[in-house]
C-alpha cells in the first residue's frame, strides 16, 4: 500500500499589532495629503505603529508566537524550528528570529529569518511546510512580521501613508489527510529592485551622515511601476497555480492577497473573476505591514473558514518576489480544547 503523502497543515495562529494608531487624519498634519485622497487611492484609514523605543520586530513576533502558543496550549519546548520573514530585523547582525525564539522561551528550537519583503511570508511557508514534509520536524513556527515605521520618512507623502507594523504567526504539523500547504508557486525578478528599496544601510551604501541627509535609509518607490507590476504577478500566479491543481474559481473558497493597496487587491480580483466576498480586506485597519499582512488576515479572519475549504495565498514585493500557494484548510487545535 503507498504511504500517504504528508502535507503541512496550520494548527494554530497568533497575531500581535501595536495599539498605536496613525489614522489618514494625523498624516494630514505630517504632510500635503488628505483622507480623501488616501482613502481613495489606497482603501487605507488607518495604521498600527510600535512607538516604545525599547520593543522592534523580534517582540511583536514574540507577542504574535506567545498568543499562538497560549491559545493552542501548546507547550513552548514542543516547537521545533521557527522561520521568521521580515525586512525589517532588529539589527543587522544577529538574526531576529534568535530574540524571537529566546522572548517567547522556544528553548528547543532553531531559527532563521527569511527576507523575501511582502512575500517573505509564503517564502517562508514553503520553507516550513518542507521541513515538515521530510518528517524530520513535528512542529514549525512560521512568521511575517515588520517594523514598516523603523524604515519609512514621515516627510514623503508617496510612501508614509501605505505602511503598518505588526505581526502573524502560524504553527504547521503534519497531516495525512492531505491538509495544509498543498502547492506553491515562487518567482523572483531582480530588475524590481530598481523600483523599491531602501537603498542605504546595507553593504553596498553603509549607513552614514550622507546617506541619512538624502534620506537613502528609508523606503524608495516608483509606485506607478509597482501597482501595476503587483497587479500582474499576483493574478498570473493565481491562474498558473489554479490551473495546474484543477482549480475553476468555484472551487476556490477564499483568496488572501497581500494588502498593499485596495485598488490592487480589488484589481486582482477582478481579474480573476473572483466575487469580491471570497477576497480578504483587511487593510483598512493596518495599511501594508509587509510580511505581516497575509498571516494577519488568517488571524483576523479564522473563523470565516471552515475545514476541507480551499484557499489562495497570493503575494508581491520588493524584488521584486511574488508567488501563490494553494492551502486547504483544517482544524485548528484551540477548536479541539
Ligand atoms: N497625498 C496626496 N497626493 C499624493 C500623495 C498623497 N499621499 N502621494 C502622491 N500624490 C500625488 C502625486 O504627487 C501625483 O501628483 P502629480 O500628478 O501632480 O504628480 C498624484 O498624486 C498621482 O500620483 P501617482 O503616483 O500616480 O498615484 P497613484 O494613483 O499611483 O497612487 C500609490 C500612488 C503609491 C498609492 C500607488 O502607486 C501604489 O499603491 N503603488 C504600489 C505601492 C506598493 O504596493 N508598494 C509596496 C509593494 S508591496
Amino acid at each position: 500500500m503507498n504511504k500517504r503523502r504528508i502535507t503541512a497543515e496550520i494548527t494554530a495562529i497568533g497575531g500581535y499589532v501595536p495599539e498605536d494608531r496613525l489614522t489618514n487624519e494625523d498624516l494630514e498634519k505630517l504632510v500635503e495629503t488628505s483622507d480623501k485622497w488616501i482613502t481613495e487611492r489606497t482603501g487605507i484609514k488607518e495604521r498600527r505603529i510600535l512607538r516604545d523605543p525599547l520593543l522592534a520586530t523580534s517582540d511583536m513576533a514574540a507577542f504574535a508566537v506567545k498568543k499562538l502558543l497560549e491559545d493552542s496550549r501548546l507547550p513552548a519546548e514542543e516547537v521545533d524550528c521557527l522561520i521568521l520573514a521580515t525586512s525589517t530585523p532588529d539589527q543587522l547582525l544577529a538574526p531576529a528570529a534568535s530574540l524571537v525564539c529566546e522572548k517567547a522561551g522556544l528553548n528547543n528550537a532553531w531559527g532563521f529569518d527569511l527576507n523575501a519583503a511582502c512575500s517573505g511570508f509564503l517564502y517562508a511557508l514553503s520553507m516550513g511546510a518542507s521541513l515538515i514534509e521530510s518528517e524530520r520536524y513535528k512542529k514549525v513556527i512560521v512568521i511575517g512580521a515588520d517594523q514598516m515605521s523603523a524604515i519609512v520618512n514621515y516627510s514623503d507623502r508617496n510612501t508614509c501613508i501605505l505602511f503598518g507594523d505588526g505581526a502573524g504567526a502560524v504553527l504547521l504539523e503534519p497531516s495525512t489527510a492531505g491538509i495544509g500547504v498543498i502547492d506553491n508557486l515562487f518567482k523572483t525578478d531582480g530588475k524590481g529592485v530598481a523600483c523599491l528599496s531602501v537603498p542605504a544601510g546595507g553593504s553596498l551604501e553603509p549607513a552614514s551622515t550622507e546617506t541619512l541627509a538624502a534620506g537613502r535609509n528609508y523606503v524608495q518607490q516608483d509606485g506607478r511601476t509597482v501597482f501595476k507590476a503587483a497587479i500582474k504577478g499576483m493574478s498570473d500566479a493565481c491562474l498558473e497555480i489554479m490551473e495546474r491543481n484543477n482549480l475553476t474559481n468555484q472551487d476556490v473558497d477564499w483568496i488572501i492577497p497581500h494588502q498593499a493597496n485596495l485598488r490592487i487587491i480589488n484589481a486582482v480580483g477582478n481579474r480573476l473573476n473572483f466575487p469580491l466576498e471570497k477576497v480578504k480586506v483587511n487593510i483598512q485597519r493596518y495599511g501594508n505591514t509587509t510580511a505581516a499582512t497575509i498571516p494577519l488576515c488568517l488571524w483576523d479572519f479564522q473563523d470565516d473558514f471552515t475545514a476541507g475549504d480551499n484557499i489562495l495565498l497570493t503575494a508581491f514585493g520588493a524584488g521584486f518576489t511574488w508567488g501563490s500557494t494553494y492551502l486547504k484548510w483544517g482544524t485548528l487545535r484551540h477548536h479541539n480544547l
